[in-house]
């Protein structure tokens, strides 16, 4: 099984958003997914429920665990396993659900005080001593970017020094808003409305297949 986490501190950087595209990529490529919501605010599995209510039309199927409120059950035939993470996570309960994964995924804006605050939590990731080559890879996704912005050149700087990938650079797209709406990923779109987005996924699904995502 693969186990594919998106964590970040700080709220509203696109963790729900890049896990439920993830979740759907991988769902139409036929592969048994399960999406563990670990947020108590429950937001990739508002996103499936929306999924599962459009009569119109049959999705892949995603299965979908609260692991906000208990502790879940992975099948285990399971391919993949998304794990959407909460804001506002630190110390022992943040190494607890480091445990569970092999991939770290951490969107961040290129926003100074998103900077800022994933300049602390990525330290505090290290810290926790798990987040190495043995134990689980890490790589920065920048999203919502407007490029040749002079703050997003600080973050790609930022992470050059610490030797973190950056593996994405996501737009800000309507097309997000769209497909979490509809409870679709980008992948189950009409491509040609998403071409520029299906492309800026690229590295990142080429990273994730290939071997320097996953712990030596
Ligand atoms: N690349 C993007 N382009 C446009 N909107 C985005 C993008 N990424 C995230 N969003 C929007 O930003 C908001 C916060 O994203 P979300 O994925 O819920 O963040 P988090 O799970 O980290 O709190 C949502 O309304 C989402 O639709
Ligand atoms: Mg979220």
């Amino acid at each position: 099984m693969r186990k594919i986490m998106i964590l970040n501190a700080k709220g509203g950087c696109g963790k729900s958003t890049i896990a439920t595209n993830l979740a759907s990529y991988y769902a139409v490529e036929n592969k048994k997914v399960v999406l563990a919501d670990f947020d108590p605010q429950l937001s990739s599995l508002g996103w499936l429920d929306a999924r599962n209510k459009d009569p119109n039309w049959e999705y892949p199927e995603i299965t979908g665990l609260d692991a906000a409120n208990k502790t879940p059950t992975v099948p285990n035939d399971t391919d993949i396993l998304v794990m959407d993470a909460p804001a506002r996570i630190h110390g022992k309960e943040m190494s607890n659900l480091l445990r569970r994964t092999e991939t770290l995924l951490v969107p961040v804006l290129p926003s100074p005080v998103d900077i800022r605050a994933a300049t602390k939590f990525i330290h505090q990731l290290m810290l926790t001593g798990r987040v190495s080559s043995k134990q689980s890879r890490i790589a920065v996704i920048a999203n919502r970017v407007k490029e040749n912005t002079l703050i997003y050149q600080t973050l790609l700087t930022f992470l050059n020094s610490l030797r973190i990938p950056v593996i994405a650079c996501l737009r800000d797209s309507q097309n997000y808003i769209r497909a979490a709406e509809k409870g679709v990923g980008i992948f189950e779109m009409a491509p040609s409305a998403v071409y520029t987005d299906l492309e800026q996924w690229e590295p990142l699904l080429k990273w994730l297949k290939g071997r320097a995502s996953r712990p030596k």
